[in-house]
C-alpha cells in the first residue's frame, strides 16, 4: 500500500519561512519547532529511564548539539570521523562513532580522539577490531558496541553471532565490549507501505534479546542495548530490554517522517525556502531554483506520482529535479514569477549536508545562522 499524504496547511510558518529567507534558495529551520522536537524526544526518554545518544548526521550543527545535550542527551553519535572532530567542540562528554573505521589513515585520528573524550565505536568484524586494536595507542581504551542486523540488512552480525565475535574483541588490547548495537532502519521503510509498528519494533527488539543473551553466556552480564531509528524510538522506550535510543532525524523530520507517521507538517522543523522562476501555462506546471543540488534527489512514487519534494502551500509536488532546477506540477492556480515557497524535502539529512548554512528563525521573530560544520565530512 502506498500512502499518498494530502496534508492541510498546519499553521503558517511555512510562508513565514518561504518570506523571511534572505535569498532563494535557503535551508529554513524553526528554531521553535527543532527545540519542541528535541524536548519530546529527551524528556520521554529519561521518562522511561533510558539514555539518549542522538544521530547527529542530520543536523551537523554545533548548536544544535548543544541544543540535544543541555536537553538530556547523554552523548551525540556521528557516523564519520570527521562528523566526530566536529562534534567533540559541542563539550559532549561522550562520543558514538557508529560505523565500522577501516583504513590506516583514519588510525591517527581515532586515536586523537580517544585520547579526547569516551569513545566508543560500533562494528561488526574481528578485522575491524584487529586494526583498531593494533593502532590505539596504549594510553586510550575504546568501548566497542557488537554491531547486530535486525532486518536492515547493511551491517551487522546475525543475532546468534554476536556473541562469538564479542568475545574475540574483548581478548583484544586496549576494547572493551560495551553491548550492542543495531539501527532497525528498515521499520520507517515498512511503515510506509502499511507495516504495524509495535510489531516490526518487538521484532526486531527480539533479535536483540538473541544477542544479549548469548553475551550474558560469555560474562557480559550488563550489555548494553543500544537502538535507535525516528520512527521506533517511542516504541523502544516501552521495552526493558533496551538501555539507549539513537534518533537522528526527529530534530527537523521530513515527508519519509510524514509518511511513516512519526510526524505531521506541523512537527517539520526544516524546508528550502525557493523562488518560482518560470510558470509554464500549457503544462501547468512551475519552476523553482531549487533542485537536486538544493533539494536532494531521492524521488519517491505515490501511486501515479514521482515525488522529489513536497510544497505544502501549494499542495504540490516536485515531480522532476536538474541540478538548479525543480519543475511542479500544480494542483491548484499557478504561481507568478517571484512568489516563494517553501519545500519539504523527502529525506532532510542529505539536504541538509547541501547547504553551508541554515537561517534560523527564534521565536522572537529573529534570525540567526547556524553553520553547517560537519558538512560534506565523510572521511
Ligand atoms: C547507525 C544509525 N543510528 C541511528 C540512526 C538514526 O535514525 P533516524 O534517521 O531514523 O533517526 C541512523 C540513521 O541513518 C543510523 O544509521
Amino acid at each position: 500500500m502506498i500512502v499518498v499524504v494530502t496534508p492541510t496547511h498546519p499553521d503558517d510558518w511555512f510562508t513565514v519561512a518561504a518570506e523571511s529567507a534572505p535569498d532563494t534558495p535557503t535551508l529554513m529551520v524553526s528554531g521553535q519547532r527543532t527545540l519542541a522536537n528535541v524536548r519530546r524526544v529527551a524528556q520521554a526518554t529519561a521518562r522511561a529511564g533510558k539514555r539518549l545518544r542522538p544521530h547527529t548526521k542530520t543536523h551537523k550543527m554545533l548548536e544544535l548539539a548543544r541544543w540535544q545535550l543541555d536537553n538530556g542527551a547523554a552523548g551525540l553519535q556521528v557516523a564519520k570521523l570527521g562528523e566526530a572532530e566536529v562534534m567533540l567542540d559541542s563539550g559532549t562528554p561522550d562520543l558514538l562513532v557508529a560505523y565500522p573505521i577501516v583504513g590506516a589513515a583514519k588510525m591517527p585520528r581515532l586515536n586523537s580522539l580517544a585520547a579526547r573524550t569516551r569513545l566508543t565505536v560500533s562494528l561488526d568484524s574481528l578485522v575491524v577490531a584487529e586494526g583498531i586494536s593494533r593502532a590505539l595507542d596504549p594510553d586510550n581504551g575504546i568501548e566497542v558496541l557488537i554491531e547486530v542486523d535486525t532486518g536492515l540488512s547493511r551491517l551487522g552480525v546475525m543475532p546468534e553471532q554476536a556473541a562469538e565475535l564479542a568475545a574475540a574483541v574483548a581478548g583484544l588490547p586496549g576494547l572493551a565490549v560495551a553491548g550492542v548495537l543495531t539501527h532497525e532502519g528498515q521499520v520507517g521503510t515498512q511503515l510506509q507501505i502499511g507495516g504495524l509498528l509495535e510489531d516490526l519494533v518487538s521484532a526486531a527488539v527480539a533479535k536483540m534479546a538473541v544477542a544479549v543473551a548469548g553475551l550474558r553466556r560469555i560474562g557480559i552480564s550488563e550489555p548494553m542495548v543500544s537502538m535507535g531509528s525516528t520512527p521506533s524510538w517511542r516504541q523502544l522506550l516501552d521495552h526493558d530490554e533496551v538501555s539507549e535510543v539513537r534518533p537522528g532525524l526527529y530534530v527537523f523530520h521530513d515527508m519519509n517522517s510524514v509518511r511513516a507517521g512519526s510526524a505531521t507538517l506541523a512537527e517539520v522543523a526544516a524546508v528550502v525556502a525557493a523562488t518560482v522562476v518560470s510558470v509554464s501555462r500549457a503544462r501547468h506546471e512551475f519552476v523553482i531554483d531549487a533542485g537536486s543540488k538544493s533539494i536532494g534527489n531521492e524521488p519517491r512514487v505515490l501511486g501515479e506520482l514521482t515525488s522529489y519534494g513536497y510544497l505544502p502551500d501549494a499542495d504540490a509536488h516536485v515531480v522532476r529535479v536538474s541540478e538548479e532546477h525543480g519543475v511542479v506540477a500544480a494542483s491548484q492556480t499557478l504561481p507568478a514569477v517571484g512568489d516563494r515557497l517553501v519545500v519539504v524535502p523527502n529525506h532532510v539529512c542529505p539536504v541538509v549536508n547541501l547547504h553551508d548554512a541554515a537561517t534560523v528563525m527564534q521565536e522572537d521573530g529573529t534570525q540567526t545562522e547556524w553553520r553547517v560544520a560537519a558538512r560534506g565530512l565523510s572521511r
